[in-house]
């Protein structure tokens, strides 16, 4: 079967992450998290006093450092140069700031580049808020995933309890809102849906039946 390129975007918890760690697992393909790109800066820039403003001083720090991915049998693992940083790019501190970092188009045009060279070669699945649109706009399969606001903080708080990090529910919906609003009204690569992407409303969908969904559409490409 011919390597394609899946792309797949939607809002803050939609479920992307999880669908496309599945499906990169069940193809043999590469599975690209360009969340946790930005999640690594965004932590370099916390951890380094940088103003989350501050456009050429974040433009420097991907410069210096080098953010890198590792699949482990179990998951996928981020580092920044040699530094293993998987835990620490998901901690509130990160998240609640990593959509201001995001916005800048110097930053969105550094990333974009390591994120195009990792898709290259196809036979990736790559999830984030502009694949379909900005970064493999020839995608063979765009997916848009979308959640109801309410379930997909309910996913957040129940992850966050997993990992023992305790959150107030209706604080997590107003950062998820917040985060929603920043992403979508960017000057640059806003989060929207690519025309040629299919919309999957995932509230009240188990996980199964996502993969399911998006595999369905994966076979008429092929
Ligand atoms: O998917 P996530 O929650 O890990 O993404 C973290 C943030 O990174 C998100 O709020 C917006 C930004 N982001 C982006 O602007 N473009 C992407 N392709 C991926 C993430």
């Amino acid at each position: 079967m011919k390597k394609i390129s899946i792309a797949i975007d939607g809002p803050a918890s939609s479920g992307k992450s999880t669908v496309a760690k599945i499906l990169a697992k069940k193809l043999g393909y590469i599975y690209c998290d360009t969340g946790a790109m930005y999640r690594a800066l965004t932590y370099l820039a916390i951890t380094k006093n940088i103003d989350f403003e501050d456009e050429k001083a974040l433009v420097d720090l991907c410069l210096e450092h080098r953010i890198s991915f590792e699949q482990t049998e179990k998951e996928q693992l981020v580092f920044i140069d040699r530094a293993q940083v998987t835990e620490a790019i998901r901690q509130p501190d990160v998240t609640n700031a990593v959509s201001i970092v995001a916005k800048h188009g110097a930053v969105r045009a550094k990333m974009v580049e390591l994120q195009q060279m990792i898709g290259r070669a196809g036979g990736v699945v790559m999830d984030g808020r502009d694949i379909g649109t900005a970064v493999l706009p020839d995608a063979e399969v765009k997916i848009f995933l979308v959640a109801s606001v309410i379930e997909r903080a309910q996913r957040r708080y129940k992850e966050n309890q997993e990992k023992g990090i305790s959150t107030d529910f209706e604080t997590l919906k107003k950062e998820i809102e917040q985060r929603d609003y920043l992403d979508s009204t960017r000057k640059v690569s806003p989060l929207k849906q690519a025309v040629d992407a299919v919309k999957i409303d995932t509230t009240g969908m188990g996980i199964e039946e996502v993969v399911k969904a998006i595999e369905e559409i994966i076979s008429t490409k092929n």
